[in-house]
């Protein structure tokens, strides 16, 4: 009987051993093959989004932002907008249709959610349109059909004679046909009207939204590149 457990000991500690060393349960591919890299982003985006340890990734669905600033001076939509402890749920039930780069040092990455929703207090000061936004709140923000282009220069360092990927300068630009704003302090006449509006208060606010928004993407992404080196994200060529 002691034997047994003896065993059972030795047995789940080597299991521990080796899920730790085999660092992650992540496959791997080669830097240069586009598909089975599309393939993985894909595992992880579907079977990882709440995150996973094995390779320090974050949550990303819900995507969770400590702290997100919007600020656009000019045109239709004049606003300055703080977020804290927002969350985006619904990329889980996306899909991305590129991942690419990774040998040309810029990553390229397209992904395209069908359905989610943006929620989380909000600071508003300003306008949309002729309807006067000043308050604070509660938003739930539904989006359609959101689909992201994301370009992600790379650059390296060496720690440990191991190669590290970092993100600097990450540019995206997205499309956004439909959605359903709400903002908590407001009335249904204005969140009705904002909703009516939906094209225009979008286009206004691409430029401004795309620039936390990436800088979100690639703060997760810059998680897991911190921990794992490229020698460990990659099998050799
Ligand atoms: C690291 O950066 C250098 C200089 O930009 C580049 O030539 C090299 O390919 C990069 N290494 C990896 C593993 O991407
Ligand atoms: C906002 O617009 C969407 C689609 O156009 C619609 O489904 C939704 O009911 C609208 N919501 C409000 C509060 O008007």
């Amino acid at each position: 009987m002691l034997f047994t457990y003896f065993i059972i000991f030795i047995l789940s500690f080597l299991k521990c051993t080796t899920c730790v060393l085999s660092s992650s349960s992540i496959e791997r591919c080669k830097v240069s093959d586009e598909t089975c890299i599309l393939k993985v982003a894909n595992d992880v985006l579907h079977g990882s989004y709440e995150g996973n340890a094995d390779i320090a990734l974050p949550s990303i669905d819900p995507l969770i932002s400590k702290v997100m600033r919007v600020v656009q001076d000019s045109g239709p939509v004049v606003i300055e907008a703080t977020m804290t402890n927002f969350e985006i749920h619904g990329f889980s039930k996306g899909k991305f249709k590129k991942f690419r780069g990774f040998d040309k040092n810029v990553l390229e990455i397209e992904l395209k959610a069908p359905s989610g929703v943006f929620k989380g207090p909000y600071k508003l000061n300003g306008k949309i349109l002729i309807i006067p936004v000043t308050g604070e709140g509660t938003t739930d923000t539904k989006f359609i059909d959101l689909n992201m282009k994301m370009t992600l220069p790379l650059t390296n360092t060496t720690r440990n004679g191991k190669t590290y990927y970092k993100i600097v300068n990450p540019k995206m630009t997205f499309d956004l046909p439909g959605g359903d704003i709400y903002l908590s302090h407001l009335s249904s006449f204005a969140n009705t009207f904002i909703n009516w509006s939906f094209g225009i208060v979008v286009s206004a606010l691409k430029g401004p939204v795309s620039i936390p928004m990436v800088q979100l993407f690639a703060e997760k992404i810059n998680a897991v590149f911190d921990k794992v080196p490229y020698e460990e994200l990659f099998l050799e060529s």
